[in-house]
């Protein structure tokens, strides 16, 4: 099992939810920390609530704006000499019914979801690849594994990450580059609040079901556990983990169970 002890470690997404626990999870681990989202008086707000502030340093970036994200990633690696682990977590929701949603809303989701994760990707592989080492954890979604209404995009998005990085582990096993695919069911965060609607506002309401969700906590403890282990995959929360098996031995029951669930 691998030890994150005084490993660089950055974050996207880290101004709330799964990303801000997992800074602070990190910091108490002696990890040194670059935390990035849209949002720098977030970001300042979680890296002072970290436990070891001094040792976490700020890239505010917005992962769909792809033509900065290269000077970004060098400004990430001169923080502290080198990146080990890119936690490829920011990332958009959905609700709202396919016939309701504009193609634009679509385009919006892919590009954060989906492009944005690759694009950070790109732009640390070839570090990763010079120094023989690097881990890759992107933060998908049981969405990512089976799909549920209202989420169209958002499925569509977590599931192309799957293809992606499958692939990308397969082209860099040889170069010691690990990479691991998260899949969380509900984690109480503002997920669903961030959401985006057909039109592209957000739904601005907590959902029930996010509202119910493992605390995000034991999320963050989870994947910094499926880390060490170097896990390929992951899956996280509660019965509806089920769904990933039900999709794949039973899908025509999935179908039937998910159709029929209320959709929060
Ligand atoms: N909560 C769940 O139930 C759940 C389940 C499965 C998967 N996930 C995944 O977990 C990840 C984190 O979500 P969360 O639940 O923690 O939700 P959240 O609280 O809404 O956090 C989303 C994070 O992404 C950042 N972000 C959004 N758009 C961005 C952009 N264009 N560029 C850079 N950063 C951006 C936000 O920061 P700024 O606003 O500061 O940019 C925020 O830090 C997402 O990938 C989500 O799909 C969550």
């Amino acid at each position: 099992m691998a030890t994150l002890e005084n490993k660089t470690i950055w974050i996207t997404g880290a101004s709330s939810g799964i990303g801000e626990a997992l800074a602070y999870a990190l910091s108490e681990r002696d990890c040194k920390l670059i935390l990035s989202s849209r949002k720098k008086d977030a970001l300042e707000k979680v890296q002072k609530q970290c436990a070891h502030p001094e040792n976490v340093k700020i890239v505010p970036l917005d992962v769909s704006d792809f033509d900065t994200l290269s000077e970004k990633a060098i400004a990430a690696q001169a923080a502290f000499g080198g990146i080990d682990i890119l936690i490829n977590n920011a990332g958009i929701s959905q609700r709202s019914l396919i016939i309701d949603t504009d193609l634009e809303v679509y385009k919006r989701i892919m590009d954060v979801d989906f492009f944005g994760a690759v694009a950070l990707s790109k732009a640390v592989l070839p570090d990763f690849v010079k120094r023989k080492k690097g881990h890759f954890v992107t933060i998908s979604s049981l969405m990512g594994k089976f799909s549920s209404p209202q989420r169209s995009g958002y499925c569509a998005a977590k599931h192309a990450l799957h293809g992606f990085f499958d692939a990308l582990r397969m082209e860099h096993t040889k170069d010691n580059i690990d990479v691991t695919l998260v899949c969380p069911g509900f984690v109480r965060t503002n997920v669903a609040k961030n959401a985006l609607k057909g039109d592209g506002s957000p739904k601005n309401e907590q959902s029930e079901s996010i509202a119910n969700g493992i605390p995000v906590a034991v999320a963050a403890q989870k994947i910094i556990q499926a880390v060490e282990r170097k896990k390929l995959e992951v899956y996280m929360g509660q019965k509806e983990v089920f769904g990933v098996y039900l999709k794949r031995f039973f899908p025509t029951l999935l179908h039937k169970v998910v159709s029929n669930r209320k959709i929060t």
